[in-house]
């Protein structure tokens, strides 16, 4: 048994990457919405109950276009995000009372699956931290603000780091309320904030390169592509 398992599922960013008048989680793919693709995983996986963090004024077209229309009925609650991410996350968190863990997701990847929402589900409770990502296929160089490279990480030690990232439930909200005490405005990341406020390890879980996140407008393409692989119709 592994108690209540919640996700956090985040779409209240403004997408200005994607230059696009609209914030890009409500972009259509093959005729849908990007964040629907994304609640949908979580429908048919494993979690309990999934949490939407959404901006302002954004609930009732989320509630009226996505949830009821395609009759989601896992998604619990919704709440206002805040400015950055992690102020998005911790709102998330706060609404998460009572889980035992949370999976904590970015609405702009639509492409997460059933199996691998399942498999961090497995993970998380053998391990109490675990981050989906994936090896790094080219080598990544760190350069310093004048673009010179000052050092060259071995290519077997780099991962990109996707989402889900899932924590248990205490050590997640306990690590993000330090964050935010501290007035940390450096957080890209949640296994950085576990790792650094909650002093925990983290690991990190293959998942899949597919799991992109809709950022630029090429995003878009690339989605449809791998939908339509998945058999996927307008
Ligand atoms: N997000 C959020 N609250 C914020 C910022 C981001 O919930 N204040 C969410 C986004 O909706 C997205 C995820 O976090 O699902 C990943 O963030 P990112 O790709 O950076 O999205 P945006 O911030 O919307 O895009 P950009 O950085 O290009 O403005
Ligand atoms: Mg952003």
């Amino acid at each position: 048994m592994t108690g209540k398992v919640t996700a956090i599922v985040l779409a209240a960013g403004k997408g200005s990457r994607m230059n696009s008048d609209i914030p890009k989680q409500y972009l259509s793919l093959l005729g849908k919405p990007v964040l629907f693709y994304s609640l949908q995983a979580f429908e048919e996986s494993n979690v309990d109950e999934v949490i939407l963090v959404t901006g302002s004024g954004e609930q009732d077209y989320c509630k009226k276009e996505i949830i009821e229309k395609h009759h989601l009925k896992k998604v619990v609650h919704m709440v206002e995000g805040g400015a950055e991410r992690y102020h998005s996350v911790h709102h998330g968190l706060l609404a998460a009372e009572g889980a035992s863990y949370v999976l904590i997701h970015d609405g702009a990847r639509p492409l997460v699956t059933p199996e691998v929402i399942n498999r961090a589900i497995k993970t998380v409770s053998e391990t109490g931290g675990c981050v989906v990502g994936m090896p790094v296929k080219d080598t990544i160089q760190l350069v310093d603000e004048s673009g010179r490279i000052i050092s060259t990480p071995d290519r077997r030690s780099t991962w990109m780091a996707q989402t889900p990232q899932c924590f248990a439930y205490e050590l997640a909200l306990s690590s993000y309320n330090n964050a935010i005490a501290c007035g940390d405005s450096t957080i890209t990341d949640d296994a950085m904030v576990v790792r650094r406020y909650g002093n925990a390890g983290v690991v990190m879980m293959e998942g899949g390169y597919e799991n992109i996140k809709v950022t630029t407008p090429e995003d878009i393409a690339v989605a449809e592509c791998f939908l339509k692989m998945r058999g996927c119709i307008i």
